[in-house]
């Protein structure tokens, strides 16, 4: 069986989990790394065998397969374009770029290339919440009414906490609503079958002004006192009404101050039939919500959930899969697509990528305009 070879291009937070994850499933080779900052330390840490500060270099010279882009948002649309044109399939993460132009740039190089193009939305691939999605489909749930939940984080609570997220120039015109919003947005619909068409929302800013640090000791538990007082434009904390394409009604609280939610994400679907109800919180398990008779709660197991989602679970019940796992799953969809071309693709590509753009385009929109604003398809 042939092994992919692959390339990561950036091994902060994100880039190690890729690591991670491609190993564990064992189909592909990771041959270099990118990094711009000690890129042979981190190779070396990451048992990665090559490594260079120039993305264009490894695409260059290594005769990669795939190549994996985990660094921030402003350099998704240049990296996926050149690996594209090169030949190379694309897994970048998400928000897929900063703004609609390279979105829409971005589609079309993958379009005209005919190569794979995926977006990290791993949030599809939790076997629970692969169960929601198979659950509506086949019914279950009846008519939906109506789907709410959200995305909390603390991890930008203090006014000493930064990032490059908080610069509009690295994160585009949204900071909360795309970094973690867009993952919201995209499971919501995802699971639903449903598209988002209308949206109102409001946003605020608690901290008008931040200190970023700049003796780089960001994350750390130790407190700078070097500061650069950084005006801030970008929202902390955002809420969103949304109007779905079949009349349901919906809305999410999306949010990186709120203390003691370190990565809280919640979903709820209420139906005509029954609800459903995940979180993060306690991801091996779904809550399923009835009028007439007992609650019931699933457990990740292969021999209760559907068959659609056993491919989604590793292990048997009572062993917890998480995070990473939802990654491992995502990626064995995508590297799939390289010699099946036929197979259904369930992971989200580049026009999904688009899509959450658009939709954060007009939350954007609507905040600024204080009005209902259409998502065009
Ligand atoms: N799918 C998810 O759940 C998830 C979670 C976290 C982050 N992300 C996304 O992953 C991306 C990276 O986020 P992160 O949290 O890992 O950031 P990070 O700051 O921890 O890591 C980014 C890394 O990229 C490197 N880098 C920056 N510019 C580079 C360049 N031109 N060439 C090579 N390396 C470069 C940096 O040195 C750093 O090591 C972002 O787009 C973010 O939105 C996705």
């Amino acid at each position: 069986m042939k092994k992919y070879r692959v390339g990561i291009i950036g091994s902060g937070f994100i880039g190690s989990v890729h690591v991670e994850a491609v190993r564990r499933l064992g189909l592909g080779e990771i041959v270099a790394l990118t990094e711009k900052q000690d890129a042979k330390g981190k190779a070396e840490a990451l048992y990665i065998p090559d490594y260079f500060d120039d993305y264009k270099k490894m695409i260059d010279t290594k005769e990669l397969d795939m190549v994996h882009i985990c660094t921030p948002n402003n350099t998704h649309h240049e990296m996926s374009t050149y690996a594209l044109k090169k030949g190379v399939n694309v897994i970048c993460e998400k928000p897929m770029c900063r703004t609609i132009e390279e979105g829409e740039d971005m589609v079309k190089v993958a379009k005209e290339t005919g190569l794979v193009n995926a977006i990290n939305f791993h949030n599809r691939f939790y076997p629970m919440t692969y169960e929601m999605k198979e659950k509506i489909k086949m019914g279950q749930v009846g008519d939906i009414w109506s789907v709410h939940g959200v995305y909390l984080q603390d991890w930008l609570f203090h006014d000493t906490d930064y990032n490059w997220r908080i610069d509009p120039a690295f994160s585009g015109s949204t900071r909360a609503v795309a970094d973690i919003g867009s993952h919201w947005i995209d499971l919501a619909e995802t699971v639903t079958g449903l598209k988002v068409v209308e949206v109102f929302a409001d946003f605020a800013t608690f901290h008008k002004t931040r200190k970023k640090s700049l003796d780089n000791i960001a994350f750390s538990k130790e407190k700078s006192d070097i500061y650069e007082e950084i005006k801030i434009e970008s929202e902390d904390h955002a809420h969103i009404l949304l109007r779905f394409e079949n009349g349901a009604v919906g809305n999410a609280v999306i949010s990186q101050v709120v203390a003691g939610r370190k990565n809280r994400i919640t979903l709820n679907v209420d139906g005509s039939e029954e609800a459903l109800f995940w979180t993060t919180d306690d991801l091996n398990n779904l809550w399923i919500g009835h009028r007439d008779s007992s609650n019931e709660i699933l457990t990740k197991d292969p021999s209760l959930v559907s068959n659609a989602t056993i491919k989604q679970i590793a292990y048997p019940g009572g062993h917890a899969e998480g995070f990473p796992d939802a990654f491992k799953n995502n990626f064995r969809a995508i590297y799939k697509s390289i010699e099946d071309k036929s197979s259904p693709i369930e992971y989200a590509t580049f026009a999904d990528g688009l899509r959450e753009m658009k939709i954060c385009d007009k939350i954007f929109e609507s905040y600024h305009t204080n009005k209902w604003v259409k998502v065009d398809e």
